[in-house]
């Protein structure tokens, strides 16, 4: 099943901007092979990733940069069914937002418990997010 998984981390200090050009280059030797597609947002201090593709290959992914040392506190904010991918050319897209920006991507989700978001079959979760991600990549 197509689906989409966004998340909000804390960066940790030893994590550079220096770490961010490396992750990118982990995401853009990987993800290819996974047919992991995405953005990854990030401020001085948070990260917001939205990854498409497979749901059991993106909560496999998951669970391992949740373990990634370079941020902390890493939340789910939305997964579930997507109809199309957003970012299809993308094995990882990156910009640098704003703090209200990010700010605009976490609260949309903010008010939904993870269980809900699990059992969530409906596409209109997803397309929520994909449309206001579209409008930092106009
Ligand atoms: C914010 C953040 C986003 C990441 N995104 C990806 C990703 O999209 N794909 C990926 O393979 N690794 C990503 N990583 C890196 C993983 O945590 C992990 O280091 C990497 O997948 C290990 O790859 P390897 O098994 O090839 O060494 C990310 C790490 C962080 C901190």
């Amino acid at each position: 099943m197509l689906a989409h998984l966004a998340y909000v981390s804390k960066r940790t200090k030893a994590c550079t901007d220096q770490e961010i050009d490396k992750i990118l280059a982990t995401a853009m030797q990987n993800n290819p092979t996974l047919d992991v597609t995405g953005v990854l947002l990030y401020t001085e201090d948070k990260f917001f990733q939205y990854v498409e593709g497979n749901y059991q290959t993106l909560t496999a992914l998951y669970d391992k940069i949740k373990l990634d040392p370079r941020h902390q506190q890493v939340g789910l904010i939305s997964m579930g069914p997507i109809k199309a991918k957003s970012f299809p050319q993308w094995h990882m897209g990156r910009k640098h937002l704003a703090s209200y920006q990010l700010e605009m991507l976490t609260n949309q989700g903010s008010q939904v418990d993870v269980k809900t978001l699990l059992n969530n079959q409906d596409e209109k979760v997803g397309q929520k997010l994909q449309h206001l991600l579209a409008t930092f990549f106009v």
